[in-house]
Order: structure tokens, then sequence, then C-alpha cells
């Protein structure tokens, strides 16, 4: 007998036998109904039926259960006990799925391939935590039957990655990616320029990464993408149904600029290449017109290569830069990212120039109010939410965390779980809630061991909060589901903060 079940507020035992129960899942989904009575199993004999543009898919989770399985699982597009099917009539939203799961059959179906990659994302977290191993492990691989049916509160689950402050390849980029999307973020925000360093080719500047990218924080060797490996992380991203939102930090935050080009400055003269993590002390001229060629070619050439929507243009902390500069600046700007085809995007300050329609606010304030928030909402601006308090993925769980930062205070798990993105900003209602962004800032990361560190457990916890529904989100429970993730991080090798909050399985 199937028992509909709400799993809002429930509280969840550790189960006898691990995994066999839909009770673990991160972000918990919208609807579960569990036939406790039934179990799939994987075989040497399955295989995987995905036709169509559900066949990128379908390759994806065979990539995924194969190494540990050690089974062939072919993906066919006739015939198949996994099957993932596109249908337009699933009535789960554009990127929702329904997932059954019988003795005989899993079926994913999704109105997208991005839905069947959100239900693949599930599908994984019902198999035992050595399917995430790559190396071929005994299992038995069972999942729990029963039938998932599931969709986003929000349409805008994103990370940020800093690649400014200490740089980080194409490939650990490429790793951060994998990670986000298992807990179904769909959005990378790369931060790729501020004052210590320049991360992207533009190539009618190109002093820009050949000098502005020579170091980091710290004095280390710095680096930039080529714009053929900014091409290669954007398709590794959409091949995961991530976009890119590119970020170049302005007029602030510039320094890398700065000292890369004499003639941006006021004076004339390049500053030096700057190693430390102050903020607020370099800006470009508002009233230099080489300032605005400089900007026009810098987001022609990023709009160029960025097929999505977004581009990012800064605006934050510019206290080296006069207010009524900063409205000139910023308002001169806009138009060239709309004449490029993008919507732009930038930290809450830059609300000031008024941006219109569409325009992304992003805040990243510590408390729950801002005058220029209900502005933004009246001209029709989207807001993103990522409180420095509670989003931050940078700041310290606690005052013996090794890495990151604590201006905005230490977070802990429960801290980054326990508020609710659609109604913590006062004076700005849910429909003007574009989603939610979990920032990494790496003044103090220098490899993926230390982004990992910082980002697991907070970015599930994040993840959930943008993801699921509002009356699903409970700490307890989430809490409980947690502790199940550590067998499965470390079979993943993801390196992440054992909580002291959290009844870790370990
Ligand atoms: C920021 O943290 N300066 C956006």
């Amino acid at each position: 007998m199937w028992q509909v079940r709400s799993v809002a507020g429930t509280a969840v035992a550790a189960p006898a036998v691990e995994n066999l129960a839909m009770d673990n899942l991160i972000p918990v989904p919208e609807s579960v109904r569990p036939d406790p009575a039934t179990t799939f199993a994987l075989s040497p004999q399955t295989s995987i039926r995905a036709a169509g543009d559900a066949a990128e898919v379908g390759e994806y989770l065979a990539g995924i259960l194969r190494p540990s399985t050690g089974f062939p699982l072919p993906v066919r597009d006739d015939a198949g006990a996994i099957a993932l099917e596109i249908d337009a009539t699933a009535e789960t939203g554009p990127a929702g799925y329904r997932l059954l799961v019988t003795g005989e059959t899993v079926g994913l179906r999704a109105v997208s391939a991005e839905g069947l990659f959100n239900g693949v994302q599930t599908l994984r977290q019902l198999l035992p935590a050595a399917i995430e191993s790559r190396t071929e492990q005994p299992g038995p691989w069972s999942v729990p039957g029963g039938e998932i049916v599931d969709r986003p509160r929000f349409a805008h689950r994103a990370a940020m990655l800093d690649v400014a402050r200490h740089f980080f390849t194409v490939e650990q980029v490429k790793r951060y990616i994998d990670q986000i999307v298992r807990y179904k973020l769909n959005r990378l925000h790369l931060h790729l320029t501020d004052d210590q360093g320049w991360r992207i080719d533009i190539d009618s500047w190109p002093k820009l990464t050949e000098y502005g990218g020579g170091t980091e924080v710290g004095g280390g060797p710095g680096g930039h993408y080529s714009k053929q490996d900014y091409a290669e992380i954007v398709e590794y991203a959409a091949s995961r149904h991530v976009v890119v939102i590119p970020e170049i930090d302005l007029p602030g935050h510039t320094n890398a600029a700065l000292a890369s080009y004499a003639e941006l400055n006021r004076d004339g003269v390049a500053p030096p290449r700057y190693t430390g993590i102050e903020v607020g002390f370099s800006s470009l001229c508002a009233d230099k017109e080489v300032t605005y060629e400089f900007v026009e070619d810098v987001i022609r050439e990023l709009a160029e290569i960025t097929p999505g929507p977004y581009l990012h243009i800064g605006g934050d902390e510019a206290e080296a830069t006069s207010e009524e500069d900063y409205k000139e600046f910023v308002s001169r700007i806009l138009p060239v990212v709309a004449k490029y085809g993008k919507t732009a995007v930038g930290w809450h300050e830059y609300a000031k120039a008024a941006p219109q329609g569409e325009a992304v606010v992003q805040y990243w304030g510590t408390t729950d109010t801002d005058p220029l928030l209900p502005e933004a909402v009246a001209r029709g601006n989207k807001i993103l939410v990522s409180p420095a308090n509670k989003s931050y993925l940078d700041m310290k769980y606690d005052e013996n965390t090794p890495l990151g930062l604590k201006w905005a205070g230490f977070i802990e798990v429960a801290d980054a779980y326990g508020w609710d993105p659609g109604s913590y900003l006062r004076d700005v209602p849910e429909e003007a809630i574009l989603g939610v962004e979990a920032p990494l800032w790496s003044e103090t990361l220098e490899n993926s061991d230390h982004v990992e560190f910082m980002a697991f457990p907070r970015l599930p916890a994040l993840a959930e909060l943008a993801w699921s529904p509002k009356s699903a989100q409970d700490w307890e429970s989430f809490a409980q589901r947690l502790a199940t993730h550590g067998p499965r991080l470390e079979a993943s090798g993801i390196n992440y903060y054992r909580s002291p909050q959290v009844p870790w399985n370990i």
C-alpha cells in the first residue's frame, strides 16, 4: 500500500538499511509517496532508455552509475528498465520531474531535459552512497519504491565562485559545477575580476590578463582563462543545465585593470599590482572617456562569448568613487549591457543608478531591509538574495574554522538554513524574488579542498531553501537527512565540514 505522506516537519530516523527509503533527499521534494514493500535493483542487464533530447541526460546518468556498479548500462532509444522521457504533459513545470520506482522499472518524466537532469540528481541520492565511488564497489544497488513529484520553488538557484582573489583552473571550476548540480543549483556566477587579478582575456586590452592576471592574494602566480577556456566552462556548465553569469566588477575592485593600463588612471600613472585583501580603494574614472571605451570593449567581448542572458557588472564597495560619479558611471554602462543583448545583474548598490525593467539586484547586506530594494521592486527589477550573514560560504562556521573571514559573522549550518528567502527581506514581496545565490569569496581559499570545506554542507542547506517548498523546510528534518549525506560526500571525494550540529552517520 502506498501512503500519501507530507515530508514537511517529519523527524526522520536514520534508516536501518542504508537509503532504502525516500526520506533522505536534499533538497526535500515537493511530494513523496514511498512504497516500502517495493525496491528496484540495478543489475548487469539493466539498460537506460533515453531518446532524443533525453539521451544526453541518459549518458550523464550512465556516467555516474557505471564506475561504481561495473555494469555496462547501455543507453538505448528503444528499451530499458530505467526510462527517461520528455513528456510535454508531465505537469511538473519547466524544471520539475516525476520519478516512479516500481519493482521492475524506474521511470523519470519531465517536460524538458533540465527536468530529467534534476530527477537524475534525486535518483542518485536514492541509491546507496557507494554509487558515488569512481571505483567498482560490491553493491547491491537498490532503489526504494515509490513516487516523487518535484519542482523548484525559485527558478534561479546560484553559486558564485571568486576566481579573482585566488585563481581556479578550468578543471577546478568544472569540479565545482559537478558538485553544485547534485543539489539542483542551476546558475554559476563567476567573479572574474577584482583588485588582485583580471581572469578573462579581452583581445582589445591584452595586458588585462598578461599583466593584470599574473598574481593573486598572497602574491602567487594567479592565472586567467583564454576565451577558449571560458567557452569550455560555459559548455560544460550547459551540459549540466547550468547557466554561467560572468561578472566584471566595476567601477571599484578594479586595481588589476588600473595596474595594467596607465591611461585608465586619473593621474595617468599605473598603480602596482595588489595582493592584499583590503577593499574599497580602487576606482575607474567616471569623467574620462577612455573609461567608457574600455568598458564597452570588455562588455562587448564578454557578451560575445556568453550565451546566457546575464552580465554582472559588480558595483559593490565603490568607496573610492564619489556618489555622483558612481551614478553617472553606472547609468552610462547600463545601456551598453542592453546594447549587447544582456540583462544586467549588479550588487545592490548599483540600484542607486535606477536600472530599469528586469535588471537583477543582488542583495548582499546583513540586515533584512535596505531603502534601495522597494524602489527596485517598484521599477520591476528582480531581487536575488545573498545576505552575507546567511549565504556567504566564505564566512567561518565558528571561531575555530581555519579558513574564511568573519566580517559578516559566523555562519553555522543551522544559520545558513534558518531563514526564508521568500520573506526574509521586509518590503520585498516573494513575487519579486528571482532566487538565491551562495557566494564563495576566495581571499583565504587556494584549492578545491578549501572550496569544498566552506561550501559543504552549507551549500546543500541553501539549495534546499532555493528549491523546496517552504512548508517542507524544517531544520530537524534537514539535519537528519544531511547526516546520511556524510558517506555520500565521502564516496564522492568531497571535502566537508563535520559540523557538530549534524548527527553524522559516519
Ligand atoms: C560583496 O561582498 N562586496 C558583494
